[in-house]
């Protein structure tokens, strides 16, 4: 029978494996599972149902919806997966998991050659170095066509409809029958016989009156990052402006902490460096521009300030300071009132015409409108309305409101096992060591490659924790990744029948519950929005980003906090948690609100905890702790983790040791990106 609001219709399934997304990890994932899947039916007859749930349309959806001009992640022939393992490590302070990126770095290339493959036009150079658009007539990169490298690790690309592309590839292994669109997930339920196992996930329809109850044996969580957790800079006019695409919700961290899974390094955040009120991205003029950054003055104050680089040993000595570190030297600049910071285009762009032909110029000029077009189409808005043509006068910069990802320049995420074979044995002494595999420092790896520790939770992309920098790329290699352990630990399972540990009728109350207080209550008051039973979900999401914004170190303050206000936040915090059980939902779009703030708060209550426990300043230029203005390399260099108790609503976060496999020495003699 068809639902109705209030009412809706309970459509159940059961798959062997359920994707939950539909961004790069899915996609990469999707296209993946298929080929392994084919495989176990023909050489072991085991015939695998699987199902890939989006909250919005494959084609635009995730962060690449509106199209990239560049992919971050290429090794190529002439670097080896071990020195992105240590750019990675440099850009993160150090603290990262070498296998996880090692594994990733020789994995990348194979998704960037399928991606051409299947139609996506990537800049090339001619045996005379000129640069051209697309592949003109060039050999494929697998066939030895040279990218034009932006930067040491990023290769330039025309990728408006990058999304779409890699969305096709998934579609066609897939087929759309095995596709469900527009079904947002609230939350995954573990299993009834073995509460650490993963037993399925429900949501519901963000068009239909319809909630989904899905069994899986193994779930891959990819449902990308989180933004909109504090104040945007944008408010009133330009709310809904914000750098992250506004859809991801922290979905991944908080349903995986419900979930009962480890996460780690949930303190990091990314606070990008971005082209005022538009968000543009700033890779391309940095690295294939070359320009640079200055203050009101024209000074450059990564050549002024450098010397605040030595307060922070190693990594202010390394050759290419870390993200964090540069916006470190930014914000001096704008605390002491030598502001605006501006990128210096106009600079840039004189000395180019300098040295390339007249063709080559025709073409850059294109390029710094059209990498905005690609993927960011509200600065070219900017510089329309604001009359910047880049060679006459330079634009403003600024750090944004800080969000959470795991794929892109920030490392917060799920903990997961890595690969079986890179690692060195660490472990001769511990007393369970015929139990744990040798090769990897313990607790790194525990069966199947990217599973979370939840039996038969795998994530990808920004879920996976402690290895950052793998981009868009990246991120589909590693739902590959995820997609062939995933299959493995079907195989292996196949005789496991998950078993929900909630009644399917409680699960669909509790995912309606906004719905229920809105139309309990609505006939109260004559106002719709004002009322003293429910609250609006724009209204609690004000009321979030005030908190994180004021005391976690948002932009309010300039990136500080300390121990007292953290504490307040926390409490703030717990009285948010409490009233959210009293969203309203007026529609299914209210609905949809509702759910990804409570996936919101969760998730900022992990980044609060994680903050508080760090008692050093890991990230100074992402926050600070003014208690703690330093990094203490003795007693932090390591791994925060923490697990969630969804009965007690109570964090436990704890250090894990962190082991560098891969020798960093290079890093601070060599350059590094
Ligand atoms: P996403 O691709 O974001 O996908 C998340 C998916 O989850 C989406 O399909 C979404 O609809 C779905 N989803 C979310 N919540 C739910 C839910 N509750 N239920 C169901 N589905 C859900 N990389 C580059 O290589 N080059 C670049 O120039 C570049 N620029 C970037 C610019 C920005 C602003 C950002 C944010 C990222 C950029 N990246 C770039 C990085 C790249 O986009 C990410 O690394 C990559 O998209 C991460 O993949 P993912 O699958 O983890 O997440
Ligand atoms: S994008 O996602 O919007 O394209 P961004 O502009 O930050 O990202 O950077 C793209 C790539 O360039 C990333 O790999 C980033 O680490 C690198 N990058 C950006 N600015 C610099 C810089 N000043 N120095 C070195 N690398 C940089």
């Amino acid at each position: 029978m068809a639902g109705e609001f209030g009412n809706p219709e309970v459509v159940q399934e059961e798959v062997d494996i359920l994707l939950i997304g539909g961004g790069m990890a899915c996609c990469g994932a999707a296209y993946e599972v298929v080929r392994w899947a084919e495989a176990a039916k023909a050489e072991l007859g085991i015939d695998l149902k699987i199902k890939l749930v989006d909250k919005a349309a494959l084609d635009r959806s995730g962060a690449v919806a509106q199209g990239l001009s560049a992919i971050n992640t290429y090794i190529g022939p002439e670097q080896d997966p071990a020195d992105y393992a240590r750019m990675v490590s440099n850009d993160l302070m150090g603290i990262t998991r070498d296998d996880l990126a090692y594994d990733l770095g020789r994995h990348v290339d194979e998704s960037v050659h399928l991606f051409e493959e299947w139609g996506l036009p990537i800049w090339k150079v001619d045996e005379n170095g000129e640069r051209h658009d697309g592949s003109k007539g060039l050999p494929a990169l697998k066939d030895g066509g040279k990218p034009v490298r932006s930067g040491k690790w990023q290769i330039m690309i025309n990728g408006e409809s990058y999304k779409w592309i890699v969305a096709e590839a998934a579609k066609k292994a897939l087929g759309m029958d095995r596709i469900q669109e527009r079904v947002f997930i609230v939350k995954l339920v573990n299993d009834k016989n073995d509460k650490n196992r993963i037993a399925g996930a429900v949501g519901f329809s963000v068009r239909e009156h319809k909630v989904y109850v899905y069994k899986a044996k193994a779930i891959l969580l990819a449902a990308g990052g989180c933004v909109n957790i504090f104040r945007p800079r944008s408010v009133g006019e330009g709310t809904g402006r914000a750098w992250y695409p506004v859809w991801n919700a922290g979905s991944t961290y908080a349903m995986a902490a419900e979930a009962g899974a480890e996460l780690t390094m949930m303190e990091n955040r990314f606070v990008p460096a971005r082209f005022k009120d538009g968000y543009g991205p700033v890779g391309a003029w940095f690295l294939l521009f070359k320009a640079k950054a200055v203050n009101a003055l024209g000074e450059v104050y990564m050549e002024k300030n450098k010397d605040l680089l030595n307060d922070y040993p190693p990594y202010g000595q390394a050759a290419v300071p870390a993200s964090c570190l540069r916006n470190h030297l930014m914000l001096k600049e704008m605390k002491e009132g030598r502001g605006p910071i501006y990128m210096d285009t106009v600079t840039a762009l004189a000395k180019l015409k300098e040295t390339l032909s007249p063709r080559e110029v025709k073409h850059l000029e294109a390029e710094a409108w059209e990498d905005f077009l690609d993927m960011c189409v509200g600065q070219c808005g900017i510089w329309v309305g604001e009359n910047i043509e880049p060679d006459k006068k330079n634009s403003e910069l600024m750090p944004t409101e800080p969000y959470l990802l795991g794929s892109h320049s920030g490392c917060c995420g799920i903990w997961v096992s890595g690969p079986e074979d890179v690692g060195a044995p660490t472990t001769e002494d511990h007393p369970e060591k015929d139990k744990i595999p040798a090769h990897l420092p313990q607790g790194w790896h525990w069966g199947y490659r990217s599973m979370t520790t939840v039996k038969g939770l795998f994530t990808a992309g920004d879920g996976v924790g402690a290895s950052g920098h793998k981009f868009s790329s990246g991120s589909h290699a590693e739902g590959r990744i995820a997609a062939k352990a995933m299959v493995k630990y079907c195989i292996d399972h196949k005789d496991l029948k998950p078993e929900l540990d909630t009644p399917v009728e409680q699960l669909v109350e509790e995912i309606y519950k906004p719905v229920r207080n809105f139309l309990q209550y609505k006939d109260y008051t004559t106002a719709i929005d004002v009322n003293p039973h429910y609250i609006t979900p724009k209204m609690l999401q004000f009321r979030l980003q005030k908190i994180m914004d004021e005391y976690v170190a948002g932009v309010a303050t300039y990136y500080t906090t300390n121990e007292h206000m953290l504490k307040v936040a926390e409490e703030k915090l717990e009285m948010l948690k409490e009233d959210a059980e009293k969203m309203r939902a007026k529609d299914l779009h209210e609905l949809l609100r509702a759910w990804e703030n409570y996936h919101r708060i969760l998730t900022a209550e992990a980044h609060m905890k994680h903050i508080q426990f760090r008692e050093e300043t890991r990230y100074p230029g992402f926050y600070y702790r003014a208690d703690k203005n330093f990094i203490d390399e003795k007693n932090w260099k390591c791994f925060v983790n923490s697990v969630y108790d969804k009965n007690t609503k109570k964090w436990t976060v704890f250090k894990r040791q962190h082991y560098d496999l891969v020798d960093k020495s290079k890093l601070f003699k060599t350059a590094a990106h």
